[in-house]
């Protein structure tokens, strides 16, 4: 019981307290009007855009979290790119029950956002 309430206090509760933040709609964001221009690496690893690190091990990135699986190899484990793209814009469309932000259909990173952050996960 105390070894789950440490690992809810040091996983559980920031992941929820993520998800909060990320799912509030960043209207200025979702328009390529105000199209960021980062590369897909740093899309995945700004915090003020996918913070992927918060919740992924990928490679490069420093002081991952681990709710979610690391992000490696995942042409060996997913058959095509539209797959992964789904899944970052809602993940709910492949994996319901998801505790992962939906990055497209809540409008946190702008399409052509998620086009770069695609061809960067997809390649790892
Ligand atoms: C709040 C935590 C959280 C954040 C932030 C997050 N994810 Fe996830 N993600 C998860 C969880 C949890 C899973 C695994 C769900 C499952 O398999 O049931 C997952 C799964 C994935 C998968 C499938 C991995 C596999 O091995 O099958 C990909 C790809 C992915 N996330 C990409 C991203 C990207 C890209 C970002 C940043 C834009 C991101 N995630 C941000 C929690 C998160």
């Amino acid at each position: 019981m105390r070894g789950f309430s440490r690992w809810a206090a040091k996983y559980a509760v920031p992941a929820l307290a993520i998800c909060a933040l990320m799912e509030v709609p960043v209207g200025a964001n979702a328009s390529d009007e105000f199209n960021s221009g980062y590369s897909g690496r740093d899309i995945a690893f700004r915090l003020d855009k996918g913070n992927c690190l918060a919740c992924h091990v990928i490679p490069g990135g420093e002081a991952p979290g681990n709710i979610g699986p690391p992000l490696i190899a995942m042409k060996s484990r997913y058959s095509s790119r539209e797959l992964i793209r789904k899944l970052i814009w809602d993940p709910e469309l492949i994996k319901p029950g998801i505790t992962m932000p939906p990055f497209g259909k809540n409008q946190i990173l702008s399409e052509s956002e998620i086009e770069r952050l695609v061809d960067f996960i997809w390649a790892l």
